[in-house]
């Protein structure tokens, strides 16, 4: 349930939003969702629902180009989950892990990433349980060696706003979907 305080900043309502839940031709894909965010903030206000709508243990990729806003989700979805303080891509140290109450956030940028074997002194196994939720920039540097994710979340910058399309790829990203659609309504 949102707080009042956090209604407006969260509203999405003036958003263009659509989903479908036999999404596409794309295979594994179980739900989907899109959104369109003309602003920073309204890509943060998305990243910021997921967290709001957090399972316990779980994986976002997120997927786009370079400067598609990216960091932008998962600042969002840091500072819901009760991050303070500066939230910087992890470019060069490929790993960032935050520390809440309630859960630590492991946010990944595997951009400079040489050889996935670069990925094994960082000890990811340890964070692959109940606890932990995963935010992986460029999650394809890593194939093969990071858990599959639940959702894929593909971001695309555009003139008039950037487009952030949603995709359940397990169970419970489906159900997360699912949730986080249902969530609280914008006053
Ligand atoms: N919906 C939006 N509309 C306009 N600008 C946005 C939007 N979302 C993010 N931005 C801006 O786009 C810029 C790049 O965002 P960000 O750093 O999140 O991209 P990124 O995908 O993480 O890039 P990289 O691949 O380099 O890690 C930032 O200045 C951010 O404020
Ligand atoms: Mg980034």
């Amino acid at each position: 349930m949102l707080q009042p305080e956090e209604a407006s900043a969260d509203c999405l309502q003036a958003m263009s939003h659509e989903s479908s839940t036999t999404a596409s031709t794309d295979k594994g894909v179980l739900a989907g969702a899109r959104w369109l965010a003309g602003s920073a903030e309204e890509t943060e206000a998305v990243g910021a629902r997921f967290a709001r709508t957090r399972p316990t243990f779980s994986l976002i990729a997120l997927e786009g180009d370079l400067g598609s806003g990216k960091t932008t989700f998962a600042r969002g979805f840091l500072r819901a989950a009760g991050v303070r303080g500066p939230v910087r891509s992890p470019t060069y140290t490929l790993m960032e892990v935050y520390e809440t109450p309630a859960l630590s956030i492991v946010h990944l940028d595997l951009y400079r990433l040489q050889d996935p074997g670069e990925l094994e002194p960082l000890g990811l196994r340890e964070w692959a349980r109940p606890g932990y939720v995963w935010l992986i920039e460029w999650p394809d540097r890593g194939e093969g060696l990071l858990p599959p994710a639940d959702l894929r979340v593909r971001l695309q910058g555009g003139i008039a706003s950037h487009e952030i399309n949603v995709n359940a790829r397990t169970a419970l990203g489906k159900a997360w979907l699912s949730l986080v659609e249902n969530a609280a309504a914008c006053p």
